[in-house]
């Protein structure tokens, strides 16, 4: 028998107080993400290869659900955004649920046959990911973007189509904000 219990998440920070898991993604190991790779390369020559994104889980033997907090820090990479690699789930049938905690994002969806959707992350509100969308946030203000997400443990994360072919879309500085604009990468 599992027992209940509660887990501590910081509202502002994403801390998991019993965290399982843990990584971070920084500029060098996000090289095929970004269209910009000269960019890419400076960032990580002169100023120090910052952190882009912390992922801290919470998994429990036996439980089907597990969950955590995605923290991704301001940034850009030349006039693209700071975000997360973006991936499909390995289910096709299992989709996933995102909270945002703080911040001000933009969540980038992509459906297996090419509709692009976007949806707006700030505090307080609950972005519903259906099945087979691929998904990746963005850090479009500020601040940090804290968001909590949980998902069924069999989802799996098939990052490789993402990371090969890249999103269709793109979001980049515009003139007045956050533009869209065709992935040419
Ligand atoms: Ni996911």
């Amino acid at each position: 028998m599992i027992i209940p219990e509660n887990v501590l998440i910081d509202a502002v920070t994403g801390t998991v107080a019993t965290e399982t898991e843990r990584y971070e993604k920084r500029v060098s190991d996000l090289r095929q993400v970004f269209a910009d790779r000269e960019a890419v390369e400076r960032m990580v020559a002169e100023k120090g290869n910052p952190l882009v994104y912390q992922v801290r889980a919470y998994r429990k033997e036996g439980c089907d659900l597990w969950f955590g907090t995605t923290t991704i820090e301001p940034g850009r990479v030349g006039s693209e955004y700071f975000m997360t690699r973006g991936h499909f789930h390995k289910r096709r049938d299992m989709g996933e649920v995102y909270y945002t905690q703080a911040g001000n994002g933009l969540l980038l969806l992509q459906s297996r046959d090419s509709q692009i959707e976007t949806l707006e992350m700030r505090p307080g509100v609950c972005s519903s990911i259906p099945p087979d969308w691929a998904h990746r946030s963005i850090n479009v203000g500020d601040e940090p973007l804290v968001f909590f997400w949980i998902c069924n443990v069999e989802a799996g994360n098939d990052y490789a189509d993402i990371v090969q072919k890249g999103m269709l879309k793109r979001v980049v500085v515009g003139n007045s904000g956050p533009q869209l604009i065709v992935n040419r990468s």
